[in-house]
C-alpha cells in the first residue's frame, strides 16, 4: 500500500486511467489502414515492401524483412545464423522471455550473463567469463533503448567467432558511436509490439547484411516457400512455388505496414517528444527516494523507450510492488521491465537458472518499475504521472 494515511481522490479516476505505453495513432495511419482495406489486398504485398525499404533506410542496413514480431525476427536470425542443437548463445538476464524463447526455439541452449547496475546492459566482462567451447552466438539486448558497449562484444565475438544478432526492441533510433544499433552486429532485430516506438500492433524486422542470410529470412518467414511467393495472387497471373524448406507463418501483413509506414515517418518527432518527457521526469524526481536512469552515454544515441525507476524499500519506505501498487490506485498504468529470467520457473526448472547468479539483474528486476513515456503524453498527462509518483511515495 502507499504510504497515505487517509483515502483521497486518485489524480486520474478511473475513466481517465493512463495506459502504459499507449501508442500515438494519427490520421495517416487510420487512412492508410482503410486504403488498404479498400484495395482488397490486406496480406504481405506492396505496403510490406515499402515499409522495408523505408526502415533499412532509416537505420541504414543493406538488408530489412518484415515479419508478424521481434520474436519471429529473433528466431529466424537463429536459424540463419545457423545454431545447431548443444550450440551456446550468451544474452542478458535482464530481457523479455521472448529473447531465450527464441534460442529455445532455434535448438541451441540459451546462457546468461550479468548486467552492468549502471547502464542495465550487458556486462562484457560476465559475457567473456560465459564463453564456452560450445558457444557460437551473443545476443546483446539494448535495454530500454540504452546501446549497449558494443566495442567490447564485438570485440569478444571476432575473437571467438561468434554471430552477433542485436536484439533492438527497444532501439529503432539507437546509435553507438555513430552506428545504428542492429547494423553492428550480423542481425539486428526490431519490435512494432503496441507498446514500441514504432507501433504496428503486433510487428517485426530482421536487419542485416548478406544477400543470402535476407533470402533465408524470408523463405523461412512464409511456409518455407520459394522466393515471391506472396505475389502468388497478383495480378501477372498466378505463379506457382516450391517448398525448400519447412518454414514458418511469420509475415507481415500490408494492415500492419499501412500503420508502420506513418509511425516510421514519425519517428523523429516522437524521439524528441520522449526526451522531453525524460528530461522532466529526471528533473521532478532529483530529490525523491528512487533511482532514476543513468544520464545516456557519450558518443551514443538513446532511443528513450522505457523510464525505468528503482524503489529501493529501505529508501522508499515502501516495496515495489506497493509502490506499483500506490500508482494503479491513482490512475497511472505502470509497467515492470524485468523480473530477471532465472526468476521465472519454467527456466529454473529446465536450465537451472538461479536468481543469485545474476545477481544484478536480479536485484533490478526487484525494484524496478516503468513510468509511462509514450509520445502520446500531453504535457497535463505527465504532471499527473509526477504528482502521482510523489503521493505514492508520501512526499
Ligand atoms: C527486449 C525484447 N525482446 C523481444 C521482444 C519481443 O518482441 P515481439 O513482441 O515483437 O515479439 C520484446 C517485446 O516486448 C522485448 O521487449
Amino acid at each position: 500500500m502507499s504510504k497515505r494515511a487517509a483515502p483521497v481522490a486518485p489524480v486520474r479516476a478511473k475513466d481517465r486511467f493512463l495506459v502504459f505505453g499507449a501508442p500515438d495513432i494519427h490520421d495517416e495511419e487510420i487512412r492508410e489502414v482503410v486504403s488498404t482495406l479498400e484495395s482488397g489486398w490486406l496480406g504481405t504485398g506492396p505496403r510490406v515492401a515499402r515499409f522495408e525499404r523505408e526502415f533499412s533506410s532509416y537505420v541504414g542496413a543493406p538488408h530489412a524483412s518484415a515479419l508478424n514480431s521481434c520474436t519471429a525476427a529473433l528466431h529466424l536470425s537463429l536459424l540463419a545464423a545457423g545454431l545447431r542443437p548443444g550450440d551456446e548463445v550468451i544474452t542478458s538476464a535482464l530481457t523479455f522471455c521472448a529473447t531465450v524463447n527464441a534460442v529455445i526455439h532455434a535448438g541451441a541452449t540459451p546462457v546468461l550473463a550479468d548486467v552492468d547496475p549502471r547502464t542495465m546492459n550487458l556486462d562484457p566482462e560476465d559475457v567473456a567469463r560465459k564463453v564456452t567451447r560450445r558457444t557460437k552466438a551473443l545476443l546483446p539486448v539494448h535495454f530500454a533503448g540504452r546501446p549497449c558497449d558494443m566495442d567490447a562484444l564485438m570485440a569478444i565475438a571476432q575473437r571467438h567467432e561468434l554471430v552477433v544478432i542485436e536484439d533492438c526492441a527497444h532501439a529503432i533510433e539507437t546509435e553507438w558511436r555513430g552506428r545504428h544499433a542492429g547494423t553492428i552486429g550480423d542481425f539486428g532485430c526490431f519490435s512494432f509490439y503496441v507498446t514500441k516506438n514504432v507501433a504496428t500492433g503486433e510487428g517485426g524486422m530482421v536487419v542485416n547484411r548478406r544477400e543470402e542470410d535476407a533470402f533465408r529470412i524470408r523463405v523461412l518467414g512464409l511456409h518455407g516457400m520459394s522466393k515471391d511467393a506472396w505475389k502468388r495472387f497478383g495480378d501477372d497471373g498466378y505463379k506457382h512455388y516450391q517448398v525448400v524448406a519447412a518454414g514458418f507463418k511469420y509475415n507481415m501483413m500490408d494492415l500492419q505496414a499501412a500503420i508502420g509506414i506513418h509511425q516510421l515517418a514519425r519517428v523523429e518527432p516522437a524521439w524528441r517528444r520522449r526526451r522531453e518527457i525524460w528530461n522532466r521526469y529526471d528533473e521532478a524526481f532529483a530529490g525523491l527516494p528512487l533511482t532514476c536512469p543513468a544520464e545516456p552515454d557519450a558518443d551514443t544515441r538513446h532511443a528513450f523507450h522505457l523510464y525505468t525507476v528503482l524503489v529501493d524499500e529501505t529508501k522508499a519506505g515502501l516495496t515495489r510492488d506497493a509502490f506499483l501498487e500506490g500508482m494503479t490506485q491513482e490512475g497511472i498504468g505502470v509497467g515492470v521491465h524485468y523480473l530477471a529470467l532465472p526468476e521465472h520457473p519454467h527456466y529454473r526448472e529446465t536450465l537451472g537458472w538461479r536468481p543469485d547468479d545474476t545477481p544484478h539483474a536480479t536485484r533490478i528486476g526487484r525494484r524496478t518499475v516503468s513510468l509511462p513515456i509514450s509520445p502520446k503524453l500531453t504535457d497535463e498527462d505527465v504532471s499527473d504521472v509526477i504528482t502521482a509518483v510523489r503521493r505514492t511515495l508520501g512526499d
